[in-house]
């Protein structure tokens, strides 16, 4: 595969020092549930019941072993979960193999290997050209109970009551009780740091300059980052010295694009929701969309090239679990992969699983065998190949904002790249039953008379009369770029 090469090269490129937002930007992030994606013996069949959830089994040694499952879908960056020392016990909600229940910073949570186990994972993917970014829980420490009985004295380094808020339930409608109230229940307690105390804050960012020094990270993902004073983050940022990219589960625009002003990036929440609710049936608001595209780039967000863009994670209902049409599912993954911002795709949704809510959208990788033809495997690549590319022949693609040139009520078209650069995306909601027409679309930047090439179908067509002429069928995506720009790329054969 000379496309995967010509990645492979891009990123060893950008490869120097730890890295930084705007090399981030070019990245593009396979999102890894570490319990769930391999095991060290490499089963394909080893059970994996999402609603017990249990241990399964997955390892930084398994997942070492998968490396080219990811990296041969054009990805240059991996997410894993949380590496810290979680609670051991099983609870009414299962045990803590998301990792998201930690009590000792110092320690790392051994069910998915040790140090020297972590750091060969790090070195693999350095090895690669590869960067790696772990998920961080800044915000609490777990405990398996009641918020009468936490033994503060069980938390590493935070072993003292007094480092943490009084027990409260957060009132939603009010931000101060939001960041200093308890998340959980009785069941799993998630004991509140006091974050906004500098003592509290000091040890933080003495741990995580440590840690990512340790296992040499790339980048971070905050966790539950709203339930965290905002003025924690900057010293925190400093101090890791890296990309940090914040957890904001909301989708209102002015509410979530604020944490950019604290930290170099969140989770583009607020394109989510719209995203899926656009591709879910034909009858999607594609309207609603290219409102949260424009209002995003058009000043909402300090800078959408540095937003994660995602369109399914551990905590959210999986796209196919809305719809099992195969050509929508095409359609948002087409838009998550080469809209604005850092593209985070999570594992299995290349599969098409369809995972529900949490739990059970946490199904183990290894059960599909990790399958190179699944359809939505293949377009991830390609995907991912045609946005490496593009990103490769001009540094300025990442940060030109992904312009929407065309809509109607079932199609949503953006160029993103400069003349010549550009990748034009065509995309529509009509799903499998989608009728065959020709759309003449303009304002793409190509001249009159080039020749573009749709990537995901292999075909050529001639820009005539200012127009590109896009064959719509069955409602499948269209990505064109400059047939001359893909000479010598292997994408289509060229
Ligand atoms: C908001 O929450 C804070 C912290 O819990 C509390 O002190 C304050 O009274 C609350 N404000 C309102 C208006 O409820
Ligand atoms: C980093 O490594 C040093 C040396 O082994 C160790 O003392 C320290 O606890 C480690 N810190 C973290 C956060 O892992």
């Amino acid at each position: 595969m000379k496309a995967t090469i010509l990645a492979a090269a891009l990123a060893f490129a950008s490869l120097t020092t730890a890295a930084t937002p705007a090399q981030w930007r070019s990245r593009s992030i396979y999102q890894v549930l570490t319990d769930r994606f391999a095991r060290t013996d490499g089963s394909t069949t080893a059970r994996c019941n999402t609603g017990d959830a249990l241990y399964c089994g997955g390892t930084y040694q398994g997942l070492i072993k998968k490396l080219d499952y990811i990296q041969n879908m054009g990805f240059t960056a991996i997410w894993i979960s949380p590496i810290t020392f979680n609670l051991e016990e099983r609870t009414a909600y299962g045990q803590a193999y998301h990792s998201y229940w930690q009590q000792n910073l110092y320690a790392l949570n051994e069910h998915f290997g040790n140090a020297n186990d972590l750091k060969a994972l790090a070195d693999a993917l350095h090895r690669r050209g590869m960067y790696l970014m772990v998920d961080v829980v800044v915000n609490h420490m777990g405990w398996p109970g009641s918020f009468s009985s936490v033994d503060y004295s069980k938390f590493n380094p935070f072993n003292q009551q007094r480092y943490f808020h009084p027990y409260c339930t957060p009132d939603y409608n009010n931000q101060s009780s939001v960041e200093g109230c308890w998340l959980g229940d009785n069941n799993v307690q998630l004991v509140d740091l006091k974050t906004e105390d500098p003592t509290v804050a000091n040890m933080l960012n003495a741990w995580i300059r440590q840690l990512v020094s340790n296992y040499t990270i790339d980048g971070l993902r905050i966790d539950t980052a709203k339930h965290v004073s905002k003025s924690f983050f900057p010293a925190f940022n400093a101090a890791a010295g890296i990309f940090i990219t914040g957890e904001v589960f909301d989708g209102n625009p002015a509410y979530t694009c604020d944490y950019q002003n604290y930290m170099d990036s969140v989770l583009n929440f607020p394109i989510y929701f719209p995203l899926t609710r656009a591709f879910s049936s034909p009858t999607g608001s594609i309207s609603e969309l290219v409102n949260m595209v424009n209002q995003l780039k058009n000043g909402a967000c300090k800078d959408t090239s540095l937003l994660g863009t995602f369109s399914e994670n551990h905590d959210i209902t999986r796209f196919a679990a809305i719809t099992s049409d195969m050509s929508q599912a095409r359609n948002v993954l087409a838009f998550t992969i080469l809209a604005d911002g850092v593209p985070i795709v999570y594992q299995g949704q290349e599969q098409h699983f369809s995972g529900a809510r949490d739990p059970l959208n946490r199904e183990a990788v290894w059960l599909s065998g990790y399958n190179t033809n699944a359809e939505l495997y293949k377009l991830t690549a390609a995907l991912n190949q045609i946005r490496n590319l593009a990103v490769f022949r001009d540094a300025g693609y990442v940060t030109y904002k992904n312009w929407v040139i065309y809509s109607d009520a079932n199609t949503i078209a953006m160029r993103k790249g400069f003349d010549g650069g550009q990748i034009v995306t065509v995309l529509s909601n009509k799903g499998t039953a989608g009728n065959t027409y020709t759309l003449q679309l303009g304002n793409h930047g190509f001249a009159n008379g080039a020749q573009v090439v749709d990537v995901l179908a292999c075909r050529t067509v001639t820009v005539a009369n200012g127009n590109i002429p896009v064959l719509m069928e069955r409602g499948l995506p269209r990505a064109f770029y400059l047939r001359s720009g893909l000479l010598g790329s292997g994408i289509c054969g060229l």
